[in-house]
């Protein structure tokens, strides 16, 4: 269970990602959920093992109630579970006890946050509120579960070397040139520089999204352990903010999506939001693929420059809830 970090929060999904009265199925901690909303945009989650016979609440359907709240309707016997677990048996004419505990849900705006039952020992990070109220949402993309743990997963996405391996057919990554780490405990920031080979104009006239990649990544990263990272981007046509979650479903399977926000500062910038959300679905796929090919419990016998990022994963994790003095500044 430490592996999974319990008393850390995670963000189960944006709302966008569910559509009304469709039940999904959502994992944390080995466990499995019927996680749906209803259409004044509540969210509930209740177990999804039916407590008849077992059969999956989320593969199930949603039925609206006179007062507009929704429940969840049991594919197999088609029992309805109120969002407090609750259900009518028939031939009766009365609601039973909370059949099914109901997930513990924090909801700030379309924030959907989990502790899974667990005690908190680390708070929510704010900036996601912040980031929601000075940009405009764009979209969701990238959701997936990996075969992977979530120490592996993390490691990857802090580690700023894997661009020329993990992502060379995308980005053609002439070097890293690393410029500061700050290191504040649970939070840091990673700055660095990516000078890009060019691609021909033959190459761009066939795939004309190449010419949305800018000749220098400029890569400033923001993080907040465990679940999340913000890639944040500065391009001619805006700013934007390209989140990125991670929720350990189980020991060794890891959920990660994109929320991508983005400030215009031209019109055109909204156009290509489809397109920034590709890259972004090109590149997670990228990483899946790797996290694949990895023997993770392998000894690590080399070490390269600029893995401050990937020391700071692993210091977090071994003093988890607690951070010594943060001593990774560079
Ligand atoms: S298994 Fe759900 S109603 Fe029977
Ligand atoms: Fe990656």
């Amino acid at each position: 269970m430490q592996s999974m970090l319990p008393g850390a929060p995670w963000l189960l999904a944006h709302k966008s990602m569910l559509a009304v009265n469709q039940p999904e199925k959502i994992s944390l901690y080995g466990n499995d959920y019927a996680m749906w909303k209803d259409a004044a945009g509540d969210i509930h989650a209740l177990p999804n093992a039916c407590p008849h016979m077992g059969a999956m609440l989320s593969e199930g359907w949603c039925e609206v109630e006179s007062d507009g709240s929704s429940v969840v309707a049991c594919p197999f016997h088609a029992l309805k579970f109120d969002k407090s677990g609750c259900t009518v048996l028939p031939g009766s004419n009365k609601k039973t006890l909370p059949l099914l505990e109901p997930l513990e849900l924090i909801i700030q705006g379309d924030f959907i946050w989990s502790y899974g039952q667990y005690e908190p020992k680390i708070a929510i990070p704010t900036v996601l509120n912040e980031i929601a109220n000075s940009y405009d949402f764009i979209g969701h993309t990238a959701n997936r579960s990996v075969e992977t743990d979530l120490l592996t997963m993390l490691l990857n996405m802090h580690d700023y070397n894997h661009q020329n391996g993990t992502h060379r057919d995308l980005f053609r990554i002439t070097e890293v040139q690393f410029h500061q780490f700050i290191d504040n405990g649970h939070q840091s920031h990673a700055f660095y520089d990516m000078p890009t080979a060019p691609y021909s104009l033959t190459e761009k006239l066939r795939k004309p999204d190449l010419f949305l990649l800018p000749t220098t990544i400029k890569a400033h990263l923001e993080n907040h352990f465990p679940s999340l990272v913000i890639f944040h981007a500065e391009m001619p046509l805006g700013k934007a903010a390209q989140c990125h979650l991670f929720i350990p479903e189980a020991a060794n399977r890891t959920r990660t999506y994109i929320l991508l926000f983005g400030k215009a500062s031209h019109p055109a910038f909204k156009f290509f939001g489809s397109t920034y959300l590709k890259f972004g679905k090109v590149v997670v796929d990228q990483d899946a693929d790797i996290l694949g090919k990895i023997y993770p419990d392998s000894p690590q016998k080399i070490k390269l420059n600029n893995e401050v990022g990937m020391d700071w994963v692993r210091r977090n994790f071994a003093s988890f809830p607690n951070v010594g003095s943060p001593n990774l500044s560079k």
